[in-house]
């Protein structure tokens, strides 16, 4: 990306200004020209939509802040004023609010997809890499950013998630009044909360910017996982690409849309139009949906601290993907037994997010486990194994043979 290109662009004012500052040049490789592996299929869409609904937060929570009040006598007040009386203000809140969820309904596919054709695999490891941060920062964001609203599940949400620090031995209790800044989730919480929700999403933007560097240094996998190896293999990113990703930007928003306008608390809980009562706790404490599997995991283990760290595990342990998975070959389209075990991966995800909204006793607590356990062998114990014992089928010479051999063009 370093943008020093021998292109002469034709207006003469363009040519000026890079031969100055090559931005033009920079877009002209990395946006428009840029090689692209002609078999990329709908899978490929989500980083291009997760991009988007990063800029949808940006736009519309600075829009929401210049009518919402950080205070703990004035939140929730402030937060129903937007709905009642800003113009359009219910419209901003239910973006933002679903549009959480959409994004991370995006980055999870998008995960699943990497997952799946193993795009974690070198030489695009900190890529990935990357990506597990950016996953760690927007949970960290969509966490302080449900505080805000001050309902009765935004107070709660912060006196469970906070506490988990107190399980640390000797400096958990230290750390959590640290956290609240006093001695109970508070004002000086909400403040710091609102603080850092404002903060994080440009770090995000940073992060995004390092991700796509990342991925325009190594190019794109694609779903044969098989590298460029001639220019026949790829085709410019624009028109073919942005075409169709702006398709399925269009697609994407229609269902993000439909739920905006006539469902948009679907997703929410009610208790959150209760205004935050620290003397009252709710009878079911349950965060967004998104947070559901590794809540299930949290809740999984009978020991606090234990919780606490697999958790935490569950978010650090992917990091580490790209040396636990030694199979030299990328796409699980050419790894039957490892696609198998892929897919039964992806149910424990699910049953982790269904058992994650139950309470946590009973059966519910038993398929918790189980479904925790399978979560932490998928990574540690069968894809190391699977790369060492699975024989892959064989995989086409280049992505052009690919192409062909399915009959296309
Ligand atoms: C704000 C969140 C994110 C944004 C905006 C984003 C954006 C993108 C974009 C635009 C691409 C290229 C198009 C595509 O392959 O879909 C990409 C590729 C990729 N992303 Fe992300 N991403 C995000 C989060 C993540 C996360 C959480 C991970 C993994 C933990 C990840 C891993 C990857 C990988 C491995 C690739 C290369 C894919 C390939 O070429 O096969 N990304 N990302």
């Amino acid at each position: 990306m370093s943008g020093h290109s021998t292109y002469e662009f034709k207006n003469p004012l363009i040519r000026w200004f890079d031969s100055r500052l090559p931005i033009f040049s920079m877009i002209k490789a990395q946006a428009i020209d840029f090689p692209t592996p002609r078999n990329l299929n709908y899978w490929w869409v989500f980083g291009g939509i997760a991009a988007t609904m990063l800029v949808v937060q940006l736009v519309t929570g600075i829009v929401l802040v210049m009518h919402y009040t950080p205070h703990v006598d004035l939140a929730f007040d402030s937060v129903e004023k937007i709905m009642r009386d800003v113009n359009y203000g219910w419209l901003l809140r239910w973006l933002h609010a679903n549009g959480a969820a959409f994004f991370f309904l995006a980055v999870y596919i998008h995960i699943f997809r990497g997952l799946y054709y193993g795009s974690y695999k070198a030489p695009r490891e900190v890529l990935w890499m990357i990506g597990i941060v950016i996953l760690i920062v927007m949970m960290a964001t969509a966490f302080m950013g449900y505080v805000l609203p001050w309902g009765q599940m935004s107070y709660w949400a912060a006196v469970v998630i906070t506490n988990l620090f107190s399980a640390i031995p000797w400096v958990g209790e230290t750390i959590v009044q640290w956290l609240w800044g006093g001695f109970s989730v508070d004002n000086p919480t909400l403040q710091r909360f609102f603080s850092l929700h404002y903060l994080l999403p440009f770090v995000l933007a940073a992060l995004v910017f390092l991700h796509i560097w990342a991925l325009h240094v190594t190019g794109n996998n694609n779903p044969d996982g098989i590298e460029v190896k001639t220019e026949q293999d790829t085709l410019p990113f624009h028109p073919y690409y942005t075409m169709k990703d702006l398709y399925a930007i269009l697609v994407f928003f229609l269902v993000f849309l439909a739920f905006v306008f006539y469902s948009p608390w679907y997703m929410g809980h009610a208790i959150n139009f209760v205004p935050a009562d620290p003397l009252v706790t709710p009878a079911h404490i349950v965060p967004e949906w998104y947070f559901l599997p590794q809540y299930a995991m949290l809740r999984a283990v009978p020991d606090k601290l234990g919780g606490v760290v697999v958790m935490f595990a569950s978010l650090i342990v992917p990091m580490f993907l790209p040396w636990l998975d030694r199979s030299p070959v990328r796409s699980l389209r050419y790894r039957p037994l490892t696609r198998f075990f892929f897919w039964l991966f992806a149910i424990a995800c699910l049953v982790l997010g269904i058992a994650g909204a139950q309470p946590a006793e009973g059966a519910w607590l038993w398929v918790a486990r189980i479904g925790t356990l399978y979560y932490f062998a998928y990574f540690l114990v069968i894809l190391p194994l699977m790369g060492k014992l699975e024989k892959p089928k064989p995989v086409p010479p280049s992505i052009t043979d690919a192409v062909l051999s399915r009959g296309g063009h």
